[in-house]
């Protein structure tokens, strides 16, 4: 019998050391190597049997590849449906409503398949209390509430479906690894019987991965280089918005984003996103601007708000949501430095408004403008909008799609467009009523908004 080792293994990024470390050389976290025992030799040895390899020429292939998830939005994140026989991995923050989800892909689904959830977390009688609330109700749909992975597989042998969820990969458990379940290598294993799975019977997976606090997959990044697709759940609780994002995607573009409504019918595509984001702003106040970002094909409107108060003590606070803290350095420094306004004694806070994430350098813009304005406590024009990424120097570098930022804008009532001049060659109609203002650095940009 082969003897088993005894490792430590990082429990954020899958680090393996053979003694046990305080913290981890890789990804600099504390605490969290895990003693785990392995037989590493078994497996290497009982995986190298030979397969011949297939022409590539001779490959079957059907035409009939993608699932069709009935929820339009979610199927251009998928890249246009669900690829039979992949996995893919849904993540994020607890009770965002990735249970939800699943439920409501398997409604749509289940009309022409049969789905097998898998739920280690909930036992059947909550499942199908939610399912009630989302008025769920199918004969193809059987539910199993089981965290063992040989139930799990032995009922997908028998039920045959074409798809399976599974609720969560971090409460799976493999009887042969002594680690505890969630642990980087019951994660891992698990994951790779799923696959195995998925591809030798063509079924498509879909694994709800829950994430740290640091906002990544709890378990190694490992999960992510073995799934096909990984899409992650942003967006606060508190808030009914949820927005699902593409990290990765092997069949189609990782530039998309969906913007959901949590309802108690479960959850609601959203159609008009900035509208939504900009219902509550308020009029005539210093210290808000809006902004746009492009998110993968589409732009979207956000308001941004700064406030710039004296500090009460001799070190002045920062503080960002939904902003880049880092980004919000760089521009008050660049504000300092190139435009002559000084934040030296100022507490600054950054609020982007709905719970949405700008990390698209076009924000810039609107961040200076905003902080300014709130200093200088004189509010910007109401159909004001800028957006364009400031560089070190002070300049306004150009950004992408803007002619669509432009007709969204538009179309919501936006009549002043702060622009970098840069991108007036990509703008080829201005619409009627429009008034485009052309700029290349903030300090010029500064002086003509607030006639200084
Ligand atoms: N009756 C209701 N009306 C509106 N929203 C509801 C209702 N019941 C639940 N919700 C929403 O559903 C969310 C929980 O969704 P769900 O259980 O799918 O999340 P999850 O991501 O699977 O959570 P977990 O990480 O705990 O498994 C809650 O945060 C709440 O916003
Ligand atoms: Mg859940
Ligand atoms: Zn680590």
């Amino acid at each position: 019998m082969a003897k088993n080792k005894v490792e430590f293994v990082c429990r954020e990024c899958g680090y393996t050391s053979l003694k046990w470390t305080g913290c981890c050389p890789e990804c600099g976290n504390w605490n969290t190597f895990d003693e785990e025992v392995t037989d590493k030799f078994n497996k290497a040895k009982s995986s190298a049997n030979f397969v011949q390899p297939k022409i590539l020429k001779e490959i079957d292939f059907d035409s009939e590849l993608r699932y069709d998830t009935g929820i339009d939005e979610l199927n251009v994140l998928f890249g246009g449906g669900i690829v039979k026989g992949s996995i893919s991995l849904i993540g994020g923050d607890p009770g965002i409503g990735k249970s939800t989800l699943l439920l409501q892909i398997c409604s749509n689904l289940a009309n022409d398949n049969k789905i097998l959830y898998v739920s280690g977390e909930e036992s059947s009688k909550q499942l199908k209390l939610r399912a009630n609330r989302l008025q769920i109700d199918s004969e193809n749909l059987f539910i199993l509430p089981e965290s063992d992975m040989d139930s799990v597989v032995s009922s997908i042998k028998n039920i045959k479906p074409d798809i399976v969820m599974i609720d969560s990969i971090q409460t799976m458990n493999l009887s042969e690894i002594s680690s505890a379940s969630g642990s980087v290598t019951q994660v891992r294993e698990c994951t790779y019987v799923l696959q195995k799975i998925a591809k030798e019977r063509d079924i498509s997976i879909i694994l709800v991965g829950h994430v740290n606090k640091e906002g990544n997959i709890a378990g190694p990044k490992i999960l992510e280089h073995i799934v096909d697709v990984v899409l992650y759940f942003e967006g606060e609780s508190k808030f009914s918005f949820r927005i699902l994002r593409v990290v990765k995607n092997r069949f189609g573009s990782t530039n998309e984003i969906a913007v959901f409504e949590m309802l108690k019918q479960g959850l609601k595509s959203v159609n008009n996103p900035s509208a939504v984001l900009l219902n509550e702003r308020p009029n005539g106040v210093s210290g808000s601007c809006v902004c746009s970002i492009m998110e993968g094909t589409r732009p979207i409107l956000a308001e941004v708000q700064s406030l710039v108060t004296k500090s009460g003590f001799g070190m002045p606070r920062r503080m960002c949501k939904g902003f880049d803290y880092n980004r919000m350095s760089l521009i008050i420094a660049v504000l300092e430095k190139r435009a002559g306004y000084f934040f030296g004694t100022l507490d600054c806070y950054i609020n982007v408004v709905g719970g949405i994430k700008l990390d698209d350098p076009a924000a810039d813009l609107a961040v200076a403008l905003s902080l300014i304005s709130s200093l200088r406590d004189k509010p910007l024009d109401d159909g004001l909008i800028a957006f364009g990424e400031i560089g070190l120097a002070g300049e306004i570098r150009s950004v992408v799609g803007v002619e669509k930022i432009v007709v969204e804008a538009k179309k919501l009532g936006f009549n002043k467009i702060i622009v970098p001049s840069n991108c007036m060659k990509n703008i080829s109609k201005v619409p009627e009523s429009v008034k485009i203002i052309a700029v290349d650095n903030i300090k010029s940009v500064i002086s003509m908004v607030f006639n200084v």
